[in-house]
């Protein structure tokens, strides 16, 4: 081990800093997070860092003037920040003498401690370094473990703190104790504090320690938005709960490429729709999510796009309330953000649209239930999710309510994905497009004058991937 690793106490303890720049002002900042009584010495101040001091008037000082060498006494610890070689080595070799730690920027070989790079969730700290090697791989490496570690994980240390005495109490024995927060620190009371429910995650935790016998063995459900397509486009929330269930309920509009992320022990549960072959009723995948749940295990009920946009997510979970099983909602992106920013389409834009309506093409008695008066307003941009099969309806229709048969419209087949194809025409020709191109599920619709911008935005061009689609199951036309 080339450096010893520690967290250092600087509660109240004197601190120097030699510079005034904007290096200092880093050293700075993270000195008076840590409660350090901060002294800096340099000529000139740099603004913020002049900010900065007023914010901590009782916690730092200011001495207008060069660094003197009986500067060094008296300190617990020291930065040498100046962009002078010869002061900071001055620093560096006085501090050395009087056996004070000390950092200097930019000199590796000058610094009896460095500093690492650091995920912050308060009271949780995580120090990368790699001893000096390579300061890029290790921010490198801080960034890999701040996508992976929850926001609220510091949250979880303070409330663990909190009951530390009472579990204590509660196990005398180390051993049991262990168990216990090592039970606890991975069921449902981390995931309520995750979720931002800190108050039903104490009252769990109250329960657990003075009526055990009462706490639930139920599980619970994630109903998750996995978004279009693009697997890059998950959430890190969705991503995490993927990777923590026992059991995973999709269906066919989650890319192939997106379940490959999930846990690979979870047992998995396909509940898709195929065209006329309707694999498990809604009915049936509220009753399927209860079960589940009911048998303890933590279930992932993974949906495209975002849950709450035509994808019937409300209903699963109204089911869930009924039924006193604990769930929660994670959004995702939804086809009409990922498929309009993909195929370079804003959906509003000050020229064009000034409003957009997410409608639902979907055919019902061979029509669609919508009020094509509104819809056919100008200045807005309206997308339809499941259109294809219904599209010479909603091209009639809307020619028939008064939009200009000539407006531009798209279809964006396996939008986000590598299979993306954008289809641009009218208003007019959008039925025949379909026909020519051999457009198949699932497709998007956005008409409006917004489409236009296409020609000018499109940026996303991916090389198509070998297989046919993206999807979990091959898609009929019919959505
Ligand atoms: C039942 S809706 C589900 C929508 C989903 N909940 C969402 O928020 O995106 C299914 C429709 O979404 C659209 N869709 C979903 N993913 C798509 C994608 N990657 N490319 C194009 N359209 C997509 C299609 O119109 C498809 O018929």
């Amino acid at each position: 081990m080339k450096r010893y690793p520690m967290f250092m106490c600087l509660q109240n303890r004197p601190c120097l800093v030699v510079g005034g720049g904007k290096v200092a002002l880093r050293k700075a900042e993270s000195l008076l997070q840590s409660g350090a009584q901060l002294k800096i010495i340099a000529p000139q101040l740099d603004h913020e860092l002049a900010d900065l001091l007023n914010q901590y008037t009782h916690q730092a000082t200011w001495q207008a003037r060069e660094f003197q060498d009986q500067d060094i006494a008296g300190h617990y610890l020291i930065i040498a920040a100046t962009n002078q070689r010869a002061v900071n080595a001055r620093v560096a070799e006085l501090a050395d003498q009087q056996q004070i730690p000390v950092n200097v920027v930019d000199n590796q070989a000058a610094c009896s401690f460095i500093l690492p790079s650091v995920v912050d969730r308060s009271p949780v700290m995580i120090a990368v370094s790699t001893g000096g090697a390579s300061p890029v791989l290790a921010r490198q490496l801080r960034m890999k473990l701040e996508t992976m570690i929850p926001s609220s994980c510091g949250q979880l240390a303070a409330i663990t703190e909190e009951y530390r005495d009472q579990v204590k109490q509660r196990f005398a024995d180390p051993e049991q104790r262990k168990q216990f927060w090592e039970q606890t620190l991975r069921g449902p009371f981390a995931e309520l504090v995750y979720a931002g429910n800190s108050q039903a995650a104490r009252q769990l935790l109250d329960e657990m320690l003075t009526q055990p016998s009462r706490v639930s063995t139920v599980g619970e459900v994630y109903l998750v938005g996995a978004g279009p397509g693009d697997p890059d486009l998950l959430t890190f929330r969705a991503l995490r709960l993927m990777q923590q269930a026992d059991v995973m309920v999709y269906d066919r509009l989650v890319a192939q490429s997106i379940l490959d992320m999930a846990s690979q022990t979870a047992e998995r549960i396909y509940v898709g729709k195929e065209k006329a072959n309707h694999a498990v009723p809604q009915e049936g995948i509220n009753a399927l999510l209860v079960r589940l749940a009911k048998q303890g295990k933590r279930v992932l009920r993974l949906k495209g796009g975002d849950p709450f946009i035509f994808g019937r997510g409300g209903e699963e979970i109204e089911t869930l309330a009924e039924n006193g099983i604990p769930f929660q909602v994670v959004p995702g992106i939804t086809a009409a953000s990922g498929c309009a920013s993909y195929a370079g389409i804003p959906l509003t834009h000050r020229d064009y649209a000034q409003s957009c309506t997410f409608a639902t093409g979907h055919l019902k008695n061979g029509t669609i239930d919508l009020d094509w008066e509104k819809l056919a307003q100008p200045r807005q941009t309206v997308v339809f999710y499941m259109g294809l099969t219904g599209i010479e309806v909603i091209s009639r229709e809307l020619i028939k309510h008064g939009t200009p048969s000539e407006l531009p419209a798209a279809l964006i087949e396996q939008g986000t994905t590598r299979n993306q194809r954008v289809h641009i025409g009218t208003l007019a020709s959008l039925p025949e497009l379909v026909k020519q191109r051999s457009v198949r599920a699932p497709t998007l619709t956005i008409v409006g004058e917004v489409v236009k911008l296409h020609e000018k935005l499109q940026w996303y061009q991916p090389e198509r991937h070998v297989a046919a689609s993206e999807f979990s199951r091959n898609l009929e036309p019919q959505e």
